[in-house]
């Protein structure tokens, strides 16, 4: 910090005070409008780790301090959860973490924190809405984490907008802001998402902060994902996977597990594929129904893939692989209730689908990797070194992939069944 208000050659003493006054907390800041050498801003600060893995990896590493995280999540779905067995984490490793809430008591807070064994006597609990005394309380405690649920109840004095209002909302996320700058804490702020899927609140809350975590599932299913939608600090394909237990989350430390099915019998309607999230593979059960419709257009249903593309592999098996299904309904969803945007998962959806439709299984211990074009050509997939590892990890015999796949290594124990098309897979396991 050489830079920061010394100036030996001139000035006075007072000058000298005036610099250091203007100078915020925390580092990387600058007197007035005195350009900077790149060489002379301070590195990254260490993170903060929080001490839960499948957090930590989604932020890119840990929290940074000085920074604004927004947590969205449809209610119920386990954010207050989330935050506050993560504040007990960091409490327990020894920092000073502020919890405020605008939507539980001390006492709730506290009965939810005995029964998911995240109770640690030394965080610090705020139950306010006013975002003045949020800030008041935070310059005195000055805590290193900062969680703000949810950034929906609170609310300025300042403004005399109506409560929950557009206005209200930036107020308090710009209040925020300066505030996590201010004392270089990182604020985690909840935001409630609507059915649709957008923060109730404009979007403009997501371009005010510099990472946005989705905390996502299925309302009956115990998996839950966080994903990140954008990262300053960090990428933002990785996921977090979590369980929601009768004792709060616990995380998922081998997902591939988790998501597939073990059956005694195969049935109709199924493949196995792998996916990457981020940059771990995973390997993820595809389920289709095809039934027969009495709609002039039958439906095509998708849950967790693009319906788009599920109307594209469709069509093809239509067109290329004399598959009728113009008299069916086709029901397509992912194990787990995930959302996959991968086109590597087409072939699987293709051979799901068809598998269901001629009512005949496909090999328990087969997995099927490959895009698919309009031409019903299976073009080869990204990463296949990785995906055929975790496959061959959790005991699968073959893999079925596009003829055009470059591989630099062939696994040990795995076959590999090449095929140029739709058509050839198909045949491959007589689905004709
Ligand atoms: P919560 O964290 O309050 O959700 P959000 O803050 O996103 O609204 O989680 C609420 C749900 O999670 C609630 O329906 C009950 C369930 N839950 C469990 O199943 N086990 C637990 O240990 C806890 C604390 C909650
Ligand atoms: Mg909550």
């Amino acid at each position: 910090m050489q830079w920061l208000g010394r100036w030996p050659a001139c000035g006075s003493f007072g000058t000298m005070r005036e610099e250091r006054k203007e100078a915020p907390r925390g580092g990387t800041s600058h007197s007035a409008a005195a350009p900077l050498r790149m060489g002379s801003v301070e590195e990254e600060r260490p993170r903060l780790t929080i001490g839960m893995g499948e957090l930590d990896r989604v932020l890119g590493g840990g929290a940074v301090p000085g920074s604004l995280v927004l947590l969205g999540g449809e209610p119920g779905i386990g954010k207050s959860t989330l935050l506050l067995q993560a504040a007990s984490s960091l409490t327990r490793k020894g920092a000073r973490v502020l919890l405020v809430s605008g939507e539980e008591s001390a006492n709730q807070i506290s009965s939810r924190a005995r029964r998911t064994g995240a109770l640690s006597p030394d965080l610090y609990l705020l139950c306010e809405t006013d975002i003045d005394a949020v800030v008041e309380a935070s310059r005195e405690l000055v805590p290193q984490v900062l969680i703000v649920d949810s950034i929906q109840t609170m609310r300025s004095a300042d403004l005399d907008s109506s409560f929950g209002g557009v206005n209200q909302l930036r107020e308090c996320v710009s209040r925020m802001q300066s505030l996590a700058k201010e004392i270089d804490a990182t604020a985690f702020l909840v935001g409630h998402v609507t059915k649709e899927g957008v923060l109730a609140g404009p979007r403009m809350v997501e371009h005010m902060v510099d990472c946005v975590l989705y905390f996502e599932g299925e309302r009956f299913d115990s998996l839950r994902v966080l994903r990140a939608a954008k990262n300053r600090f960090g990428s933002v394909s990785e996921l977090g996977i979590f369980e929601m237990t009768d004792a709060g989350l616990a995380e998922v430390e081998d997902p591939s597990h988790h998501f597939l099915h073990v059956r005694e019998e195969p049935v109709p309607g199924t493949a196995v594929v792998v996916i990457m999230e981020g940059r771990r593979p995973l390997v993820v059960e595809v389920q289709a129904l095809a039934v027969p419709s009495k709609l002039p257009t039958p439906k095509r249903v998708s849950t967790g893939m693009d319906h788009r593309r599920l109307a594209i592999n469709v069509a093809v098996l239509e067109r290329k692989a004399r598959i009728r299904l113009a008299d069916r309904d086709v029901y397509v969803g992912i194990s787990g209730g995930l959302k996959v945007s991968e086109p590597a998962l087409d072939l699987g959806v293709c051979m799901a689908i068809a598998s269901s439709r001629q009512d005949k299984t496909l090999p328990p211990e087969t997995v099927f990797l490959g895009e698919v074009s309009l031409t019903g050509e299976i073009r080869p997939v990204s990463k296949v070194e990785e995906r055929l590892k975790e496959a061959a990890r959790l005991g699968f015999r073959s893999l079925v992939l596009s003829d055009r796949s470059r591989l630099r290594e062939r696994p040990r124990g795995l076959q590999l069944v090449e095929v140029r098309d739709v058509g050839q897979a198909l045949n491959a396991f007589t689905i004709t």
